[in-house]
């Protein structure tokens, strides 16, 4: 299959790369100059573990390739994705579509060919029909159909969702693109992984109600959190138990300082927002996004009652920035609320983080930077990990005593177990274990 894939952002590269190493013939492209001379020399934009190696291989066997002409790697493809971005949009919180049209747009001008037109970007419900109505409308002679194929990838596994997932969503109107769609996911559809072909606009509506899901869940976890400090219970007791339940399972349960990244509260917001428009609002998920928005911020509280005192000048070691590990992505991280609510108290904070202190420089400041945990703690008053990085899944105990003010482990993603932080003469205060 000779396919095309329109953004080398996050969702285009890692697809685009993934369907290369498939054995299809890919073309990657954006309009940033930059990325794709940086591509092209292997240089990646995004930190993805596995992305290099696997960009490199596919470069190399000639599967792969990048560039900025959207029209002549449009000519003659198969199918073509269109994997942009779809922030959301500044005032009104609504998906902004501008870079999706574009697409299309010139998408339209290119076609050759019976080709089949692929959203993948995030998109909601009805994209699709615009997407069509489009295309049609610039070049009415266009022998093509639209295609929704929306992706799962998690940020820092997304290979492995890619290569392994748990379903393939498509969505189509025209039969002639179930062959194309098989075609492409061929070597997962013969490894039995499950491919479900289903209408566009469901195909939409899918992608959003998985995503608000799995946040509704972890929220779900957070309060119960909560809830275990006040009763005197264990939320991790908690959620293994409720996890156990074939109909619950136990993914997504694990309470913290609340979800960030590019997605869950981008998407939630965006299927709010729909929902009202079709009056037919989704209570759930409106609430769900309150109670995360709150408790970001609600952490730094939790951190400051546990310092005790007048909190001004008292110094607080940040340990993980990124919004979760193995990403450099900043988007929406609790760190940010949570930074920000402890220098309003006059904190002085430090942070380290083994990925994210470079693109965290645009969303916070004030912030000493450090070399590695152990100077992250330096004459802290306490330590906090915000990021469940496994370069602190082993820490020192002893050694960060002797650097530290004050031997205090807030730790808001339940690393440690109290008694391993008490053996070392700390305070261990987690999300959700009451203290005995
Ligand atoms: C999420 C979905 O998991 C992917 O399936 C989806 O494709 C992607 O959004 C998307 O729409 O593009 P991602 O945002 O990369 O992926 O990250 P997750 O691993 O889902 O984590 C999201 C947030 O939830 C993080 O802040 C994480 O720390 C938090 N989380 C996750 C918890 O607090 N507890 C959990 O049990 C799980």
């Amino acid at each position: 299959m000779q396919i095309t894939m329109i953004g080398s952002g996050y969702v285009g590269l890692v697809s685009g790369t993934c369907l290369a190493d498939f054995g299809h013939q890919v073309i990657c492209v954006d309009n940033d100059e930059t990325k794709i001379n940086g591509l092209l020399e292997g240089r990646m934009p995004i930190y993805e573990p596995g992305l290099a190696d696997l960009v490199l291989t596919n470069i190399r066997a000639g599967r792969l390739s990048f560039t900025t002409d959207l029209a002549s790697a449009v000519k003659g493809a198969d199918a073509v994705f269109i994997a942009v971005g779809t922030p959301a949009r500044r005032g009104d919180g609504l998906t902004d579509l501008t870079y999706v049209f574009a697409a299309a747009r010139e998408i339209a001008a290119a076609i050759e060919g019976f080709t089949v037109v692929v959203t993948k970007s995030t998109v909601p419900v009805g994209t699709g029909d615009e997407v069509e109505r489009i295309i049609r409308e610039v070049n009415p002679t266009a022998d093509f159909t639209v295609v929704s194929n929306p992706e799962f990838l998690r940020e820092g596994a997304a290979i492995a969702d890619f290569k392994k997932p748990d379903r393939i969503v498509v969505g189509l109107e025209d039969e002639r693109a179930r062959e194309v769609m098989l075609e492409i996911y061929r070597p997962l559809y013969l490894n039995q992984f499950p491919m479900q072909f289903t209408s566009r606009r469901t195909s939409e509506l899918i992608k959003y109600a998985n995503n608000a899901f799995l946040a509704m869940k972890i929220t779900f976890a957070n309060e119960m959190a909560d809830l275990c400090e006040a009763v005197g219970a264990n939320v991790l007791e908690v959620a293994r138990g409720i996890g156990l339940d074939n109909r619950i399972g136990p993914k997504f349960l694990q309470a913290g300082p609340g979800y960030g990244g590019s997605c869950f509260p981008k998407d939630t917001l965006a299927l709010v927002k729909t929902a009202q428009d079709y009056d037919s609002p989704v209570r759930l998920i409106e609430t769900t996004i309150a109670v995360n928005e709150v408790r970001k911020r609600g952490m730094a509280r939790k951190v400051m009652a546990a310092v005790g005192g007048e909190m001004r000048g008292k110094t607080i070691a940040i340990l993980g920035l990124t919004f979760k590990p193995n990403t450099d992505d900043m988007r929406e991280a609790p760190s940010i609320s949570i930074i920000q609510a402890l220098q309003d108290a006059g904190c002085i904070v430090r942070a380290y983080d083994p990925e994210g202190m470079e693109s965290s420089r645009t969303s916070i400041s004030n912030v000493h930077y450090a070399r590695d945990a152990y100077d992250c703690a330096v004459g802290a008053d306490a330590l906090v990990i915000v990021t469940e990085w496994d370069a602190f899944r082993a820490l020192n105990f002893e050694r960060l005593k002797t650097v530290m003010n004050k031997p205090l482990l807030i730790d808001l993603r339940n690393v440690y177990r109290p008694e391993e932080a008490q053996r070392h003469g700390f305070t261990h205060v987690g999300v959700g274990i009451a203290s005995r």
